[in-house]
């Protein structure tokens, strides 16, 4: 085993004076074959002196591999010792940019609504998306038998039906009505969930905005002229309106709002031809709703809206389908940054 002891100190101080990591594996990688060529030539020698060969060879991969370790040791340190000192770091060089999110369209819009309705001096209310079959129903002058409380419309939260997610936003006109003396004039901007089949057009759950006007003398002439305001506000210029007959439990009259197509004069796809486009409902406070908000129909009148959001977005960026909405898929968020 001399003859091999003098290759395994070679290997040795190359170990120690190996230039960089990648010259270290290399000598690693030898001197695992010296090794076992040494326990090899140690089998073959004669069995007195097998022992002592063996420990000999045995001694000699220890301190080789105690050596790889030490100097890979030396190199990491160095490599820190490098980075520590800022050796090859340019301060000049741009930071990363942190990603940055952007508001959902659907909240650009709501917050745009709120800011015009609140230069008009209307308050911006919230209300319970879990909400009492009582506020989301009875309270509005929705009969027991009215097709709105289907079952296929309204998630029902417990099984005597006393608790619904909230299927529009006109609940929260009462609670209004509870909280508030009248006058006052409040939006409610809100998440509404219906038991849909989910297509293009149709979500489980979608945006409205409620409107609610109470004061003395309120007519259809301050609906009209609120909800030109809203439209000049989203779409920056006078919009024509017309209402037509529309029904719904909680107003008397109610109506249906159309808006003239702000994107063609002639008829297009958005309006299907019509110049039209059905904006939203809205009508004068029934006298029920009235009542049923502790408010005095003799003294007190007021006209309600419910704007749809989802579609009022849609409309604004031309978005074909309500799926996107929701989606959460950063291609379509990454849009409206
Ligand atoms: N809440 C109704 C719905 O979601 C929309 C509505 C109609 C709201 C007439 C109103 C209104 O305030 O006056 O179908």
């Amino acid at each position: 085993m001399q003859a091999d002891d003098a290759h395994l100190q070679t290997a040795l101080d190359r170990v120690r004076s190996a230039p960089d990591l990648e010259a270290l594996r290399a000598l690693e990688r030898e001197s695992r074959v010296l090794v076992d060529e040494g326990f090899a030539a140690a089998r073959q020698s004669p069995p007195e002196r097998r022992k002592e060969a063996f420990q000999s060879v045995q001694r000699a991969k220890e301190a080789i591999e105690a050596a790889i370790r030490a100097r890979k040791d030396e190199f990491e340190a160095a490599a820190l010792e490098s980075e520590r000192s800022g050796a090859g770091f340019d301060p000049t060089l741009p930071a990363p940019k942190p990603r940055r999110g952007s508001l959902h369209p659907i909240t650009q819009v709501t917050r745009e609504l709120e800011d015009l309705f609140t230069s008009m001096g209307w308050r911006v209310l919230d209300g319970p998306e879990v909400e009492l079959e009582r506020y989301n129903f009875d309270a509005l002058n929705i009969s027991r038998d009215h097709p709105a409380r289907d079952t296929m419309d309204t998630f029902r939260c417990d099984p005597e039906g006393k608790l619904v997610l909230r299927t529009h936003t006109s609940p929260v006109q009462v609670r209004a009505m509870e909280r508030l003396k009248p006058p006052f004039r409040a939006i409610v901007p809100g998440k509404v969930f219906r038991n849909e089949t989910v297509d293009a057009s149709h979500e489980h759950t979608f945006h409205q905005m409620e409107g609610l006007c109470i004061d003395r003398g309120v007519s259809v002439g301050h609906l009209i002229g609120t909800m030109k305001t809203l439209l000049r506000g989203v779409f920056g210029r006078d919009i024509e309106v017309r209402l037509r007959p529309g029904y719904f439990p909680f107003v008397e009259p109610g109506f249906e709002l159309d808006a003239r197509c702000p994107f063609c004069k002639e008829g297009c796809s958005v309006c299907k031809q019509s110049t039209w486009i059905e904006l939203l409902p809205c009508g004068m406070v029934h006298p029920n709703v009235l009542a049923a908000g502790g408010i005095d129909a003799e003294e007190w009148t007021g006209f309600a809206f419910g704007l749809g959001l989802s579609r009022l977005t849609m409309l604004r960026y031309e978005i074909d389908d309500v799926r996107l909405l929701l989606s959460g898929d950063p291609r379509f968020l990454e849009q409206f940054a």
